[in-house]
């Protein structure tokens, strides 16, 4: 084994058994998105680093210790994406999806962000990601909410709570900033290192600490809901009492500010117990500031992004059943005139029956060791034929998963037969 290459820690194999889960998981949002309009926007995996640092802030813990970068062949400074809203934001204004116009866009795919690995926070990690231009009322960031509890229902999970806050505008922010250092310079002694190190560069994210001394001293400083600004108040209340009326359960979490410097107004994070440290599965927030920051026209915009390892990792848990992905019919053929007609009777099989799953067995063999490999497929039946078979004109249908008998189908007949054997139609 030493010597064998290794995927790069934090960076993981979805092996063959674990992708119809990932195929259910997608194929369900991908579903939900589409009832409510959206549509998939896809963007490369590499941009110029400049757009992160502007984007996600450059004191933020992302660009201050966890990007990719890396220089490409003509020097430019380039950066494997650790999130996709920035790119999604850079690909609007590029093409002028952002003029005067309302997008919902959403998007999958592998981010990268070099922190330390462990149990639901990887290296590369996939995000289904979700975001809205060109609205600026609050019954947008409800849509966005109630759809997620859509996701969440659809896909059976439980256990997933919502919390939500609302950051104001900048300045309402910058005030309470202000507050916030005065108060803890004046306590800097009782701050731990990482809280002391902050206070230079992201003040708002010492809220976050896990501290529970740091916590306590929170308890006493100035808090963030005391300075936001009326308007930011008034689409807070219009957006909670859309959730009331819409059933969506919540907590308001006044310490909540999200990692990345773009949002300001509503921020909200879905969050479960089960998972232990790296609960959140769901995150997002208003970022009516990031286009025309970027270059574009002043674009009010709202999004989220849900990490696709933690909401598998919770259905695991929660042992749910996704649809089978085993072969219905496995075909089973001795000899040269045989295994001809197999793969004929396969490709006939897929043209009328295009829902049905055929494997036909290759690389020749006894009946023993091709019946053998028949059952390790998961198939339910093997369709068998052998020399004496083929001068018939007819196939045995053979059940592995009950103990039946074999029956002898006319090859003509097989489409029609197969299709009533797993209760389909032949059209
Ligand atoms: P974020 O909070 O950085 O936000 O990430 C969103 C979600 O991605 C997290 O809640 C988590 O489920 C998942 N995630 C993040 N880092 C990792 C990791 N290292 N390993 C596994 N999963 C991870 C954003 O990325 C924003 N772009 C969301 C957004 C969209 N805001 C507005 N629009």
């Amino acid at each position: 084994m030493s010597n064998t290459l290794q995927a790069i820690r934090g960076m993981n194999d979805i092996l063959p058994d674990q992708t119809p889960v990932w195929q259910f998981v997608e194929d369900t949002l991908r579903e939900v998105l589409s009832s409510y309009g959206y549509r998939e926007i896809r963007m490369p995996v590499v941009e110029k680093t400049e757009l992160f640092k502007r984007s996600i802030g450059e004191v933020t813990d992302i660009v201050e210790k966890e990007m990719y970068t890396f220089e490409d062949r003509n020097g430019d400074s380039l950066t494997l994406r650790p999130e996709g809203t920035a790119s999604c934001v850079r690909a609007c204004i590029q093409h002028g999806l952002v003029n005067n116009q309302v997008q919902r866009l959403w998007y999958t795919g592998p981010m990268f962000r070099h922190e330390r690995p462990q149990k639901g926070r990887y290296r590369q990690f996939y995000q289904v990601g979700v975001e809205v231009f060109g609205l600026e009322g609050p019954d947008i960031d409800a849509e966005l909410i109630i759809m997620t509890a859509r996701f969440w229902k659809r896909l059976g999970l439980g256990d997933v709570t919502l919390q939500l806050n609302s950051l104001g505008t900048v300045e309402a922010r910058t005030r309470f900033k202000a507050a916030l250092v005065e108060y803890l310079k004046a306590n800097f002694e009782q701050l731990d290192d990482d809280s002391q190190r902050r206070l230079e560069t992201n003040p708002l994210r010492i809220l976050d600490s896990k501290n529970p001394d740091i916590q306590a001293l929170l308890g006493e400083a100035p808090q963030l809901s005391d300075y936001i600004d009326d308007d930011s108040k008034a689409h807070f209340e219009a957006f909670l009492s859309l959730l009331d009326a819409a059933g969506v359960a919540y907590e308001i979490n006044p310490r909540l500010v999200r990692g990345l410097d773009y949002y300001g107004r509503t921020v909200f994070e879905w969050v479960t117990d089960q998972l232990g440290a790296q609960g959140t599965v769901c995150a997002g927030g208003r970022y009516d500031a990031l286009v025309e920051y970027l270059g574009g026209r002043a674009t009010p915009a709202v999004g989220f992004a849900m990490g696709l390892e933690r909401l598998i990792a919770l259905l695991e848990n929660q042992q749910a059943v996704f649809p089978a992905a085993e072969p219905h019919l496995y075909i089973v053929a001795m000899g040269d005139s045989a295994q001809r007609e197999g793969f004929l009777i396969a490709e006939r099989l897929r043209d009328s029956l295009p829902w049905l799953r055929v494997q036909t067995h290759c690389g020749g063999g006894s009946f023993k060791s091709q019946f053998k490999k028949a059952d390790r497929s998961g198939a339910q039946y093997a369709l068998v034929i052998g020399e004496d078979e083929v001068v018939r004109g007819e196939a045995g249908i053979k059940p592995l998963r009950e103990r039946s008998e074999q029956q002898s189908v006319l090859f003509d007949d097989l489409p029609v037969h197969v299709a009533q054997l797993f209760g389909h139609g032949t059209d």
